[in-house]
């Protein structure tokens, strides 16, 4: 399928856009810096917190880092669970809410299993989902545009 263009001038810190992409759902969500500061403070919760698993299927070179994306602000993620393909939702408040991890900072709940997802599409430990989310292809035109494919 054909690459699509994003025009990301317009997401504010803390919201995330949906483009599609072959078909599938691509998020771009914008991170605010205590989104990112959460990250690392998570990794002993993650199946795979370094993302070196499957690093040739779940990421790009560029995005095999910390925050997984190119500029920490943005994560660009395809918005399939790994586990068997259904549509997570979006949980952005931070801190303790019930029947999610002790940490929680805001990701993804997959409503199918309970698969949970932190801001970098990292998979939590000890729910179905095996792996991460998948990170596309994609690179900016400029600073408001990307591309992805
Ligand atoms: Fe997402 Fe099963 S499809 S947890």
């Amino acid at each position: 399928g054909a690459a699509v263009e994003a025009d990301i001038s317009a997401l504010k810190p803390g919201e995330k856009m949906t483009v599609e992409w072959r078909g599938k759902p691509v998020w771009i969500v914008r991170r605010t810096p205590e989104m990112l500061a959460a990250l690392p403070k998570l990794d002993d919760q993650l199946v795979d917190p370094a993302s070196t698993r499957k690093p040739d299927e779940q990421a790009p070179a560029y995005a095999r880092n910390a925050t997984r994306s190119i500029k920490p602000e943005y994560l660009v993620t395809i918005g399939i669970c790994t586990h068997l393909g259904c549509s997570p939702s979006d949980k952005f408040q931070a801190g303790p809410q019930p029947s999610l991890p002790d940490d929680w900072q805001g990701g993804f709940l997959c409503p199918c299993h309970g698969s949970t997802f932190d801001l970098a599409g990292r998979v939590f430990k000890n729910k179905p989902a095996p792996d991460n989310l998948e990170i596309p292809p994609h690179m900016y035109l400029s600073d408001s545009k990307l591309l992805i494919g």
